[in-house]
């Protein structure tokens, strides 16, 4: 039985009514991350119309007639389809998981073509070498944090695949950060958090995933917290240091993050207030609410280390409240990904 309709209600019935969920964030390694994936997590995917119709906009005006290489083909080998049915002349399709082999078999037999054939590859991309140079590398392996599902390291590395001047799609990705005011929920939306398997119990210093985080909640201008231009050469470890003013009088109670994928200049998918398939990752970082005015600044301290399958983060915030006439200072660090 084909489920991608009930899925696709299911999650269209979710996003209209802005259902907020929330998930305590496991730190999977991108091994273990990748394995974690099921065909549910592919058919959501596959239901994101947001970053669907940015990507098939891109992959039309640039594969026709070239050789891409899809690291992270996924179990449906979603966008290998796309590229197949825009005119590329070959698609190389890395997958992490053999699990879903008959799966992507029988996904990419549904676009049979004698002019694209596209071949599967079982394994990490770090560990496959293909038998022929190709002029695009199109992923889609970015996660909340748009490196914690190993962007950053997967691409640099993907680099021997390309001939000269080949196009990335995406041509880059980042992630911004904002201090926000306490998450507050309706009970009914706590309701259906609990029947999706979500928690309703956020613990300070934990890093939590929610589904439609309130954008109203954001206490500031985000910050720029990394930022990858595929074609360019980039660290794979650094630090930031970030300073927010509030905008306005209010409660901040912790840090949330949402991640951009510029798939081309015209086409951009945020996971800032938009129905698409990332949540944001919410840090609580002060168990009790700290009451700021408006211009109050707080300061992020950010380090990255992205250069294993584990990719690390630490932030140290120090937050100065001139109602409360003192400084609150909060430090938290975490690693990898997963729902
Ligand atoms: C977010 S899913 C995207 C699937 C598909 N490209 C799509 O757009 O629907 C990421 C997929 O990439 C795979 N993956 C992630 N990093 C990989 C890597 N470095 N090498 C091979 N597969 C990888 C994961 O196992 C997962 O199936």
């Amino acid at each position: 039985m084909n489920t991608q309709p009930l899925v696709a209600f299911l999650r269209r019935q979710l996003d209209k009514r802005k259902i907020v969920c929330v998930v305590r964030t496991k730190e999977l390694d991108n091994y273990a991350f990748n394995s974690s994936y099921t065909i549910l997590a592919y058919q959501l995917l596959a239901s994101d119309d947001v970053r669907g119709k940015a990507y098939r906009n891109v992959i039309n005006k640039v594969v026709r007639g070239r050789k891409v290489v899809d690291v992270g083909t996924g179990g449906l080998a979603y966008m290998a389809r796309m590229c197949r049915e825009a005119g590329a002349s070959i698609v190389h399709a890395i997958e992490y998981n053999e699990k879903f082999r008959d799966s992507i078999e029988a996904s990419i037999a549904t676009t049979r073509s004698e002019d694209c054939p596209i071949k599967v590859y079982y394994g990490f991309s770090t560990d496959i070498n293909l038998p022929e140079s190709c002029d695009v590398l199109l992923q889609q392996v970015i996660g909340t944090i748009s490196s914690n599902e190993g962007v950053a390291r997967t691409v640099k590395d993907a680099k021997r695949f390309l001939n000269p001047g080949a196009v990335f799609i995406p041509a880059a990705c980042g992630t911004y950060v904002c201090p926000t005011s306490p998450l507050e929920r309706k009970w009914s939306h706590k309701i259906v958090n609990l029947l999706v398997g979500g928690t309703n119990t956020i613990e300070p210093l934990r890093m939590h995933e929610v589904l439609h985080f309130p954008t109203s909640n954001l206490m500031a201008e985000p910050g720029e917290m990394e930022m990858f231009v595929f074609s360019e050469d980039y660290p794979l470890v650094f630090d930031r240091k970030l300073e927010f003013r509030m905008d306005r009088d209010g409660l901040v109670d912790g840090l949330v993050f949402y991640m951009q994928i510029v798939v081309d200049r015209d086409n951009v998918v945020s996971s800032r207030g938009e129905n698409v398939a990332w949540p944001n990752p919410y840090l609580k970082l002060f168990d009790t609410p700290v009451r700021v005015a408006k211009g109050d600044v707080m300061s992020v301290d950010i380090h990255v280390d992205l250069a294993t399958i584990q990719p690390s983060y630490g932030v140290e915030v120090s937050l100065s409240s001139t109602p409360e006439g003192r400084t609150c200072r909060a430090a938290h660090r975490w690693a990898g990904a997963g729902k």
